[in-house]
């Protein structure tokens, strides 16, 4: 083994108000993965994580369930640890930020900012619900979008023509916690001057760390360099870190009334996590903390919170006096067929809704690893190809290897593996390919690893094919020769099995369990199992029933329905009456979709190109959250309003509006319509 390091890992931490779901999962077997694999590696390795426990929308959650946030965030936390104790993520310590190391972390990274002259006041203008007697986040403003005049928009960005925009700009804007009429009000608020961080932040932001076995370590993944500097060129805004009463979070030293925003305290919980673990097992937190550390520290998150990792945390530890991360690594959004996680759809896939229709936790594991790799793109969960890549993969080419060898060694040699070999070949090749694959693990190439170790199993089976024990076993006098190929396929199972050992951390204590040997370390692979006595084989691992696939999907469908059942508030009143002449006005069309393409610059638009019969139009539709593949929508038909007027955006004008059904929240989905086959392009809807 080269040098031990000190390596300190963080997941993000899950907001305590809702439950954890495949997409956290992504994130938490991602880092999973490589903390099991220092761990083999001999490091030391600690991995914490906590609830993330503090703001608005956790307070208003409880306050609905008619509990106190500390009961809320006591049930979701044991909720949480348990989904992820079912997925065999491994952390050191799972915390909470609403710990007293938080708070003391907190007041201390802040008093330290502030004597630094790094925090400022000043009066700020924002909207306050009169009625709930509260300021309202962005989130918790609604109206029309200024625009384009869509209804029910959101107090920052508008989801049908992509505008951003500040709250006190919407037309009729309403609180969507009371539906009162927000009014405006000042109020002092305390900023993080990051401006003031800017050179720090463009050496840190494109420099990189010696790791402790002297391999140099990039701070930032190259796509996230690029965004970073993007945004520091863009010029650095000071960060409001405080927010007014009634919130749930810890109030600001010497300023009553006045809290930290819930982002100002939650990277602090990563430390505060590890403080307690530090407190309860005596590991030496300033080795890790101090300025000077020659620790590791890497945080696995999510794209869509890189802001806050890669310029703001960096920026608070330097300014605060301690060590900055070695490491931020990015990954991308997890989509369930191509299409993004829906509620309606069923692929809105809770962790809990997994283990509980029976799936084996380490099938997800495994193809989740299959797919993830070092950069930050998105990655699909296809349903076909989950069930396919586990079956052939994982039963078909690697666990079958043990079902074949074991019968033999157990009925015919008592057990026992041949004392010694006359021909290793096979092995060598195998165990030539551990620093290849744990470079590629290192280096969260998990993708390339699992590829390398199936070509490994396709060798091995290659090898059980050439040389046929079964017809060995019938054979008079090969018992030494049978009992030498057996030896070495059960050598090869062994040897990928520590290779697998980081994604399959259970499966591999099992295989432990029937080779009869110590926890496998990577060292291990340096080593063959000779004359040893294994213990009977049993099965080790199922192949996906696709009935179970379905059960899945089906249960997801209901658990929301019965988790978020349709309010009465939610149910849209009915508009006023009109008169048929009113309807007559709307000219509706059945149109036929010819193209349907992303928008360049809108994550919110689809263009489409529709055949009215008489003309094609261009219509810009915001449903691409719903769609996200465009071009499986070419050919269908559509209804459009055709005689709306024509509305210059930012991307063209569209000349009419593609009618879709959706409910009052944004998680019920938007449908398009159809009408019965027979109808042609261009009549008229009446
Ligand atoms: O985006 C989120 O889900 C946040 N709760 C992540 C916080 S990560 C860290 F900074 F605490
Ligand atoms: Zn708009």
């Amino acid at each position: 083994m080269t040098q031990k390091r000190k390596i300190m890992v963080t997941s993000a931490l899950p907001y305590a108000n809702g439950a954890i779901h495949l997409g956290h999962m992504v994130e938490h077997i991602q880092t999973d993965v490589w903390v099991r694999f220092q761990k083999m590696r001999g490091h030391d390795c600690h991995y914490v994580c906590a609830d993330d426990t503090h703001g608005t929308p956790i307070m208003l959650a409880a306050e609905k369930q008619g509990i106190t946030p500390e009961a809320l965030i006591e049930r979701v936390k044991a909720e949480h640890l348990a989904d992820f104790s079912g997925f065999h993520i491994g952390y050191d310590n799972y915390y909470s930020t609403n710990s007293p190391e938080n708070r003391h972390f907190a007041e201390k990274i802040y008093r330290t900012l502030k004597d630094s002259g790094k925090i400022v006041s000043r009066t700020i203008e924002q909207l306050y619900d009169p009625e709930k007697q509260m300021f309202l986040p962005d989130r918790f403003v609604k109206g029309e979008c200024p625009k384009c005049a869509a209804k029910d928009q959101y107090g920052d960005n508008c989801e049908v023509c992509g505008a951003t925009y500040s709250p006190t700009e919407l037309k009729n804007p309403y609180s969507a916690v009371s539906g009162a009429t927000p009014v405006l009000r000042t109020s002092e608020h305390y900023f993080f001057r990051l401006g003031d961080c800017a050179d720090f932040l463009k050496v840190w932001t494109a420099g990189e760390s010696v790791r402790g076995d002297g391999v140099m370590q990039p701070h930032l993944q190259p796509e996230s360099l690029n965004k970073m500097n993007e945004w520091i060129e863009g010029g650095l805004q000071d960060w409001d870190i405080s927010r007014d009463a009634p919130y749930f979070g810890f109030e600001i030293p010497d300023a009553p009334g006045k809290y930290f925003y819930v982002w100002l305290d939650a990277p602090i919980g990563y430390m505060a996590s590890f403080r307690n673990l530090c407190d309860r097992t005596g590991i030496d937190f300033d080795a890790y903390f101090a300025p000077d550390s020659d620790a590791e520290m890497y945080h696995f998150i999510g794209k869509d919170i890189l802001y806050f990792h890669a310029l703001f945390w960096p920026a608070m530890l330097k300014y605060a006096g301690y060590r900055a991360p070695t490491g931020v690594f990015a990954h991308g959004f997890l989509t369930v067929n191509g299409q993004k996680m829906s509620k309606s759809r069923g692929t809105f896939i809770t962790a809990r809704s997994y283990l509980e229709c029976g799936l084996n936790p380490e099938w997800m594991r495994y193809y989740l690893a299959a797919k993830l790799n070092a950069r930050i793109e998105d990655i699909d969960l296809s349903m076909e190809d989950f069930i396919a890549r586990v079956n052939s993969d994982l039963v078909g080419k690697y666990v079958n290897i043990a079902s074949r060898a074991a019968g033999f060694i157990t009925k015919r040699f008592g057990g026992t593996l041949a004392a010694d070999l006359s021909d290793t070949a096979l092995l060598d090749t195998l165990q030539a390919e551990a620093e290849n694959l744990a470079t590629a693990y290192e280096a969260r190439e998990y993708a390339r690893a699992l590829r390398d170790v199936m070509g490994l199993a396709d060798v091995v089976n290659a090898y059980v094919d050439a040389n046929k024990p079964w017809e060995l076993a019938k054979q008079e006098g090969q018992d030494a020769r049978l009992q030498e190929v057996c030896t070495v396929l059960i050598n090869a199972f062994r040897l990928l099995t520590i290779y697998l050992k980081p994604v399959l951390p259970k499966l591999a204590e099992d295989v432990e369990a029937f080779l009869d040997v110590a926890p496998l370390t990577w060292q291990d692979a340096g080593a063959l199992l000779l004359g040893h006595t294994i213990r009977p084989y049993q099965h080790l691992m199922q192949r996906i029933d696709p009935v179970l696939v379905d059960k899945l999907i089906e249960a997801n469908k209901q658990s929301m329905e019965q988790q978020n059942p349709t309010p009465e508030s939610a149910i849209e009143p009915l508009a006023d009456t009109i008169t048929i002449d009113d309807f007559a006005k709307l000219d509706l069309r059945v149109g036929k979709v010819l193209a349907c393409n992303f928008v360049e610059g809108s994550d919110k638009l689809l263009q489409f190109s529709v055949d009215l019969g008489f003309e094609t139009r261009n219509i810009f539709s915001g449903i691409r959250k719903a769609y996200q593949e465009p071009e499986k929508l070419v050919g269908r038909n559509v209804i459009v309003v055709a005689n709306l007027a024509p509305r210059k955006m930012r991307f063209g004008v569209s000349q009419g509006m593609i009618v879709c059904a959706s409910g009052t929240d944004d998680a019920d989905g938007l449908f398009l319509l159809d009408v019965d086959s027979g109808a042609k392009p261009g009549m008229r809807i009446s």
